[in-house]
């Protein structure tokens, strides 16, 4: 597993998260008090990109039939979606955000 360059920190914001694909995973990347997180894109319920949804207090509401999730931890807050998103780990070298995405086994 090795780490990968997905954006700019500039190119994420605590209202606009950036929609990235690596590795051929969506993957959302979140600013949020200061701290990058990194989230799967694709909502479980559907097909929606949680990034393009709205973001608040730490939640990020699904732009197509509204679940919830926690960017923290990706856990699904609300239905309709019924199961949570992963969770990648990020660092900041420099300016560049990296993520390491799990291998398929
Ligand atoms: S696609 Fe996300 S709640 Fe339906």
């Amino acid at each position: 597993m090795s780490w990968i360059t997905v954006c700019k920190t500039e190119q994420v914001q605590e209202d606009f998260p950036f929609s990235a694909k690596v590795d051929g995973n969506e993957v959302g990347v979140y600013l949020l008090d200061g701290e990058y997180y990194a989230l799967g894109d694709v909502c479980p319920h559907a097909y929606a990109l949680l990034s393009q949804g709205f973001v608040e207090d730490g939640q990020v509401e699904c732009p197509l039939h509204e679940a919830v999730f926690d960017i923290k931890t990706g856990k699904c807050l609300r239905a309709p979606a019924e199961s949570d998103v992963d969770v990648y780990a990020v660092r900041i070298i420099d300016d560049a955000v990296q993520l390491k995405i799990k291998e398929e086994v």
